[in-house]
């Protein structure tokens, strides 16, 4: 039997964010947000109110559920921190570490005979970890880590780094999984331990992985 989330809000950061480098070019990266976007979908259908801040996707809004999109790692920290207090932040977005330090205004255009273009990116904010320090920390934060290698070793360093209460892991490029597709494993760790979910479809990882967060908030 499932727990429920009636009354509780959920703030839930899905999808990719564009990092625009002129008015043509942008860095973005894979992530379709389908993982945040069930999560939302889940969680609305349990009788949370759920707020979804969804970078540049191609899904459609989930019933009941508040969405505000963003384009920029920028713009999502700014909505995100405007939409606390929560008792529950999930950052499944996908955010650019780093953004140009100055997007051109016009068209970059390649100068004859230039074989070379060196980008200058800057750090972008940590979300998530601003979240987990704010004044008004929900009482779980919850992140996601996409690992090519040391999938829990890197996840739990994030979890204790980011000051987190779980971290969702998966392994980039297991077939069937992660970006783009419809299904996914995630190890979920937390200062206790390990616990495998999946492979299943997403809304069903959304489930299960919405199954401890009302525990946890119970
Ligand atoms: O450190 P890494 O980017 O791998 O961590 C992934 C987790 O951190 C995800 O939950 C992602 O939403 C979050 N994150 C963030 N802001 C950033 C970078 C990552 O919220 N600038």
């Amino acid at each position: 039997m499932s727990a429920g989330l009636a009354g509780r809000r959920l703030l839930v950061s899905a999808g990719p964010t564009y990092e625009d480098l002129d008015p043509a070019r942008f860095l973005g990266n894979r992530s379709s947000g389908k993982m945040g976007f069930a999560i939302a979908a889940v969680a609305a259908a349990r009788g949370a109110q759920v707020v979804l801040v969804a970078g540049p996707v191609h899904l459609a809004t989930p019933a009941g559920v508040q969405r505000i999109d963003v384009r920029s790692a920028a713009q999502m920290h700014a909505a995100v921190m405007q939409a606390l207090p929560c008792d529950a932040y999930i950052g499944a977005a996908a955010v650019a570490d780093f953004t140009p330090r100055a997007p051109s205004a016009q068209k970059i255009k390649k100068q004859p005979g230039q074989d070379v273009l060196v980008l200058e990116l800057v750090k972008t904010r940590d979300i998530l970890a601003e979240v987990a320090a704010s004044a008004q920390r929900p009482r779980l934060v919850v992140g996601f880590a996409a690992e090519t290698e040391r999938v829990a070793d890197y996840a739990r360093a994030k979890l204790e780094r980011k000051r987190l209460d779980l971290i969702c892991a998966n392994q980039v490029g297991q077939a069937g999984c992660g970006f783009e597709s419809d299904d996914n494993a995630l190890l979920v760790i937390d200062a206790a331990g390990a616990r495998a979910l999946g492979p299943a479809p997403k809304a069903e990882l959304a489930g299960q992985l919405l199954d401890i967060v009302a525990e946890r908030l119970a």
